[in-house]
């Protein structure tokens, strides 16, 4: 893979996030998460309709108030000529923007053609992530060993105590034994109702509250946050972990192999990757959507793997004017 992606594609990408949150922000405590999600996914395909790339989406959303999606999986979206692969998520975090809760994002990320796993059809994934100084310490004994080995070498690789790290758990019955292992070792755990990809955000940027990010989430939000983890220079394991019998029949007639480790590089290759991120309600890396009248202001991030540039965007929108 030696072509190159045009450098103006992360910027392209940023609008599709932004038009995704600025949908989506106004949805925030409604208690409409589907209804939500069609919109910031209606919002969000109706700019990269407009750009100037032919992407196949690798992971997309699924229509969730019965209507078919516009950015399904398999489909092809742009008016250009560049081939990319694509992984969108319009909304990361929909139960908690639907009550009112903070942290919700919108995100998409673009590679070449080929360089991401697909997961399907799997569900579920038990992942790691951990920053640039921790990123060489990680290695795929730690998805088996007791939390208190990898935490102790996270701790040492990073020059830091282990009661000094944060680890981002999402709040689910399925982490309880995992939760108490953290608390035993000595650590601290962020425990999130949702959003694994912000979680995983936080783990890979240096400087934020979260050192590691541990447990059970989704496997399509895993291939989205390696593009930011790759970008970041951090770190992370992703095996398959199905959580229920339909998964585990269709995982295993599909014929994946259940005990491989991904690492971030498997999960998105070569080094030609962009990701884009914004707020939609205010969270611990990004602001949410600000509304005032004709106006908002979104809070952005974009992500060039080659450089390993970190672009902070704030814009405001004349609503309806883009
Ligand atoms: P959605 O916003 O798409 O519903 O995903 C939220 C999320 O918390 C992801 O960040 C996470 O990977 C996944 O759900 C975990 O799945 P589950 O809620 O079934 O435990």
């Amino acid at each position: 893979m030696n072509e190159r992606i045009d450098r103006n594609v992360g910027l392209e990408l940023v609008r599709a996030t932004e038009a995704a949150a600025l949908s989506a922000g106004r949805w925030m405590g409604l208690g409409q998460r589907d209804a939500a999600d069609d919109a910031a996914t209606g919002a969000m395909a109706a700019v990269l309709a407009t750009l100037d790339v032919d992407a196949r989406i690798v992971i997309g959303e699924e229509g969730r108030s019965g209507s078919p999606s516009v950015l399904a999986g398999g489909m092809q979206i742009g008016r250009g000529r560049q081939h990319l692969d694509m992984v969108v998520d319009p909304i990361d975090g929909r139960r908690m923007l639907a009550e009112g809760r903070s942290g919700a994002i919108a995100v998409a990320a673009v590679a070449l053609p080929g360089a991401m796993w697909s997961p399907a059809p799997a569900d579920y994934a038990d992942k790691i992530v951990v920053g640039p100084a921790a990123a060489a310490a990680l290695v795929p004994e730690c998805l088996d060993a007791p939390a208190a080995w990898t935490l102790a070498l996270v701790a040492r690789a990073s020059g830091k105590a282990v009661r000094d790290l944060v680890v981002f758990v999402l709040d689910r019955p399925r982490h309880a034994a995992l939760i108490a292992e953290i608390r035993t070792a000595g650590a601290r755990v962020m425990l999130r109702g949702d959003g694994d990809v912000a979680g995983a955000l936080m783990a890979s940027t240096p400087g934020s509250q979260v050192d590691l990010l541990m447990g059970i989430g989704g496997a399509a939000e895993g291939v989205i946050a390696a593009c930011a983890v790759r970008a970041l220079r951090g770190a992370m394991l992703v095996r398959l972990a199905p959580q229920y019998d339909a998964e585990r029949a269709a995982v295993a007639a599909a014929g994946i192999d259940t005990r491989r480790v991904l690492t971030a590089d498997e999960l998105v290759a070569g080094d030609q990757i962009f990701f884009a991120a914004t707020g939609i309600a205010d969270g611990p890396l990004l602001r949410g959507v600000r509304y005032a009248g004709e106006r908002a202001e979104t809070y952005s991030l974009v992500l060039r793997n080659e450089t390993g540039t970190r672009r902070s965007i704030f814009a405001e929108h004349v609503i309806g004017a883009e």
